[in-house]
């Protein structure tokens, strides 16, 4: 997915420098292991080197300090895979500067380090690591819950908004208006488990008098964003509407001297407005 971490011209120069004096050192000139991947997906890391004419002897590749690949040119077979939990290679997509792994899952996340080794003697090791984290992303939007359609001045408003099952959990955050919610508003995080797969949903409650300003234009939008690092972004909104919103049109109407009249056209436009909502709420992605 994103952020492929490249570790370039990281050499490991001093063991060379001491005891190979005189010759060029052999280095790594990227590794690449993606920082985050969904849960499910394959991958490919990526080792780069320049032996500086010198034999391969092997490229290996270890999960937390455990061997879960090979490439020896020297060797029958070239590619040999080791069982490491997490870690489940397809030895034909993988060869010398590569490896690919399948059908990630959360045993995936780990430190994952190449190594590349001449023929000696002197034998020379240069290796590299990143951190692979695999995520399981929510399906879907956070759901908002609870609440009324309709708001008046000193009313309570109480909805929650619940993030979809993912690992690591989502992080949820209110705003009224488009402005984030003041934190005197917002309820402690309440962190569901889920037995099967390790992986959490959040509910995240607001909590808050009404007053006037929380209305624009008659209407109050909340919404609930639901994100995780850098890689996941959905949010979620419902449009409440001011129930004191016939007397507010009224009193900016200078020319309000049908009141019947202008109270029923107000209505119908409420109604519409709601059904607008309903529609709004039942679309949204
Ligand atoms: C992850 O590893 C644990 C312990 O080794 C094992 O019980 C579990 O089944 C593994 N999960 C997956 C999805 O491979
Ligand atoms: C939020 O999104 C979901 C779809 O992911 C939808 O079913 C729901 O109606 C939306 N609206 C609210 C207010 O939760
Ligand atoms: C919000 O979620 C909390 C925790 O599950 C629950 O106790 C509360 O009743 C919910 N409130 C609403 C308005 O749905």
């Amino acid at each position: 997915m994103d952020g492929v971490l490249i570790v370039s011209k990281r050499i490991s120069l001093l063991f060379c420098l001491i005891f190979t004096p005189g010759s060029r050192c052999i280095s790594l000139l990227s590794v690449g292991i993606p920082r985050h991947v969904a849960h499910g997906q394959s991958t490919v890391l990526e080792c780069q080197f320049d032996l500086e004419g010198k034999k391969l002897y092997s490229v290996k590749w270890y999960k937390d300090g455990e061997e879960f690949y090979r490439f020896v040119p020297e060797e029958t077979p070239k590619k040999q895979m080791l069982y490491v939990a997490g870690v489940n290679v397809e030895i034909e997509s993988s060869a010398e500067n590569q490896v690919k792994l399948l059908s990630l899952n959360l045993n995936s996340t780990g430190r994952y380090r190449c190594e590349v080794s001449t023929e000696g003697p002197p034998f020379e090791t240069v290796s590299e690591h990143a951190d692979m984290i695999v995520f399981v992303l929510p399906k879907g939007n956070p759901r908002i819950t609870g609440g009324q359609a309709r708001y008046q001045v000193g009313d309570r408003v109480q909805v929650n908004c619940t993030s979809g099952w993912s690992r690591p959990a989502a992080k949820l955050k209110w705003f009224i208006n488009e402005h984030q919610a003041n934190r005197a508003y917002l309820q402690r995080p309440v962190i569901l488990e889920s037995q099967t797969e390790g992986v959490q949903a959040v509910i995240l409650g607001l909590e808050f008098t009404v007053k006037p300003k929380h209305f624009r234009k008659g209407n109050m939008k909340l919404k609930c964003l639901s994100t995780i690092s850098s890689i996941y972004f959905r949010s979620n909104e419902t449009t409440l509407e001011r129930l004191d919103k016939v007397n507010t049109e009224q009193s900016q109407t200078e020319s309000s001297t049908k009141l019947g009249g202008l109270g029923g056209r107000v209505a119908v436009a409420a109604s519409l407005l709601f059904a607008h909502t309903l529609w709004a709420m039942a679309h949204c992605e």
